[in-house]
């Protein structure tokens, strides 16, 4: 007899299912085969120099995409929302400023985010389905003097793509 208290889930002796859907949806969506490929690559070390290499790779192939030198330039392995959750707790102390461009969910959700992490949220708002001007965003600025400014690149929640020419020499200045 076991002298385990829980018995092993009879699910356990059956091998998973997993059909093959079409994914159409903003968030997760096909994976291309030569990603799922190599998903079944070996196993290393977060510490193997090998690993590090494809981080290193990555990086740059993320600064390419989004044209940018900047070195603080990096992938999370987690879902859009943690990485938004990453930026606002190391980002914010309790009573900072922070605007947040609203235009759709991830303005609304950036906004809980920032609120649950303590910040002074300010936000510029748009109808779902509106994009900001650059003087929209500079006069928001002026304004709050915000020590973070949140922007959503990719509205998935409208297709909205926002342009970001001029934003960060903006943002410096
Ligand atoms: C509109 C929209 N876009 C994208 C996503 C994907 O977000 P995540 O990468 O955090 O799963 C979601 C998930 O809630 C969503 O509602």
């Amino acid at each position: 007899m076991s002298s385990l208290k829980v018995n092993a889930p009879e699910v356990l002796k059956e091998s998973i299912v997993v059909p093959a859907k079409s994914l159409m949806g903003p968030g997760p969506s096909n994976s291309a085969q030569r990603v799922l490929n190599a998903m079944s690559l070996p196993t290393l070390g977060h510490l193997h120099p090998e690993f590090q290499k494809i981080m290193d790779d990555v990086k740059a192939g993320i600064q390419y995409v989004f044209q940018t030198k900047n070195a603080l330039t990096l992938a999370l392995s987690a879902t859009g929302h943690a990485a938004m959750e990453a930026v606002m707790v190391n980002m914010l102390e309790k009573g900072d400023i922070v605007l947040i461009a609203n235009n759709g969910i991830w303005g609304e959700r950036a906004g809980d985010m920032a609120t649950r992490a303590g910040a002074n949220v300010k936000m510029i708002q748009k109808e779902a389905g509106g994009s900001f001007s650059l003087e929209e965003i500079k006069k928001g600025l002026e304004a709050e003097k915000p020590k973070l400014l949140f922007v959503t690149h990719g509205e998935s929640s409208t297709g909205v793509v926002q342009n970001l020419e001029g934003l960060g020499k903006l943002c410096h200045r």
